[in-house]
């Protein structure tokens, strides 16, 4: 949120948050400091509830413990009164997800929130389950009659990653959906989308004029988005070995990014308006067809290795839930062509994968080299392109990068920068990410989330990717050490165009 947002925002419509799966990780790592985050903003009214859903739970242990979670996690100073307005605002409903009886006990203890509370009967559910039970709760819910709206009361669903697993089941899904709930009642998260510098993206192609009439095949020669992390899989082996980096990182969060740098401008700022062009883009990607698969896409998988502090990382093999001879890949390169008028002969090269050296990620646009070298004469016959570099974590914010005379006798040119950091000038505390998205979400503004048509886009994207890639195995897994940029195969990839990635230290 810009200042002027944060100036004039007020609080959500009264409202209760009924969180499936508040046991689980994200409700404590993630979702409580945010809505802490929010009550502190004063952006939480004072008709609001948290109902927690799960399926074993001792109330007072629970509240405690979410009380000491919250502190550890709060990404400001925790406040022993914020947290005193939130925990007398918390009730809880113990049952199995696939429990209808659970879910008559969930209205009772609705209607009695909405009494004591004054929530009005507008709920939002937050499914933060194993994807099994995306389509069983709203079902549930249906059957309670706590799913349609009327009467001017909302019911809204927020549905976490992953959506689906492939094209077809992200289909079947929103088809589940939509049996019963309407597409405007569904949020689907991505939670790069509430990263303020991915929002930002937009801001800085759209509310400056000097940067749009070079956005297009004219000026730019290719763009990089690297999604680079240092963690490794840690204890989420269970998960990942079935996911793989692609489906983990790909059809969401690379691709929300490609989307927000690649579309037209939109005709507002409304939900339907930004997300049709961002649907734009997923369905001018050409498609990379199955005999293409192995040139245009990478895959790695890390062994044991060392990180640049010396930290010893064992090989993904040997993690935690994974199978000794996994052929799942941890890092993923690919070559994307967008075939539009904008677009056409600019490739957008995309890699992520775990176990690098560092944590960045960021966007680089990197513009085409000057028509002729004029330094005739000189010890100068090559120049570095310019290059736009929009940081999205961590060190948030934007850099160019030029040409400038080093000082002295001799013409020598060096590769200077004008940077921007967001810390420096904004002074802003950093937050989960799930603020913005959740306080959208209770205004019922779904412009930070994905539409199900575009979803299922996205997938059709990967899709021959993960077809081909099931179908032959790779042999030389693992491909690169941890602690390194990840196999040879990605740099092969950028050398065939007579390019290389960019270098991130
Ligand atoms: C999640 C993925 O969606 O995003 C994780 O499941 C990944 O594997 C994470 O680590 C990265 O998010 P962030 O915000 O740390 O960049």
């Amino acid at each position: 949120m810009s200042d002027s947002h944060n100036n004039t925002a007020k609080p959500a419509p009264p409202c209760a948050i009924v969180i499936f799966g508040a046991a689980g990780d994200l409700t404590r790592r993630k979702l409580i400091p945010a809505l802490f985050n929010l009550a502190e903003a004063g952006l939480l009214p004072d008709e609001f509830a948290i109902v927690g859903f799960a399926r074993r739970l001792d109330e007072d242990e629970y509240r405690k413990r979410l009380g000491d979670e919250a502190r550890r996690h709060l990404t400001g100073e925790f406040r022993q009164e914020i947290w005193d307005w939130l925990a007398e605002r918390v009730y809880f409903v113990v049952g199995d997800l696939n429990d209808p009886e659970a879910y008559v006990r969930l209205k009772e203890t609705l209607a009695q929130v909405d009494k004591e509370r004054g929530t009005r009967g507008n709920y939002l559910y937050y499914l933060s389950t194993p994807p099994s039970f995306f389509s069983e709760i709203p079902r549930r819910l249906d059957e309670v009659g706590l799913a349609r709206e009327g009467d001017g009361r909302w019911r809204r669903l927020v549905v976490e990653k992953p959506f689906g697993h492939d094209h077809e089941s992200a289909r079947m899904l929103n088809r589940e959906l939509l049996e019963v709930v309407d597409e405007s009642q569904i949020y689907r998260i991505d939670h790069y989308l509430g990263k303020e510098t991915v929002q930002n993206i937009l801001v800085f192609r759209f509310a400056n004029a000097i940067f749009e009439p070079i956005w297009n095949r004219r000026y730019v020669d290719n763009v990089q988005i690297t999604v680079a992390e240092r963690v490794d899989v840690g204890t989420r082996g269970g998960y990942y070995d079935h996911a793989g980096a692609l489906r983990d990182m790909v059809p969401n969060h690379l691709f929300q990014l490609l989307a927000l740098i690649a579309m037209e401008p939109p005709v507002s700022f409304e939900a339907d308006a930004v997300r049709n062009e961002k649907g734009k883009i997923f369905r001018a990607v050409n498609p990379i067809e199955p005999d293409e698969v192995l040139e245009e896409a990478v895959r790695g998988q890390y062994g044991e290795g060392e990180m640049p502090d010396g930290e010893r990382v064992i090989a993904y093999r040997s993690a935690e839930r994974v199978a000794p001879d996994s052929s799942t890949e941890t890092y993923v390169a690919l070559k994307l062509m967008i075939d539009n008028w904008r677009w056409a002969g600019v490739p957008f090269y995309l890699r992520t994968g775990k176990s690098l050296p560092k944590r960045v990620t960021e966007i680089a646009i990197q513009f085409k080299s000057v028509p002729l070298v004029l330094f005739a004469n000189t010890p100068v016959d090559q120049l570095q392109p310019n290059v736009l570099c929009l940081r999205i974590q961590p060190d948030e914010g934007i850099s160019l990068s030029f040409g400038a005379k080093v000082p002295g006798p001799l013409m020598q040119i060096g590769a200077v920068d004008m940077d921007f950091c967001n810390e420096d000038y904004f002074h802003a505390t950093p937050t989960t990410g799930y603020e913005t998205l959740l306080y959208d979400c209770m205004n019922g503004d779904a412009n930070l989330f994905q539409r199900g048509d575009n979803a299922e886009a996205a997938w059709s994207v990967v899709n021959p990717i993960l077809d081909v890639w099931s179908a032959l195995q790779p042999r030389e897994f693992p491909n690169y050490a941890a602690g390194t940029w990840g196999p040879q195969a990605a740099d092969d990839l950028l050398r065939r165009d007579g390019r290389s990635w960019r270098t991130l230290g």
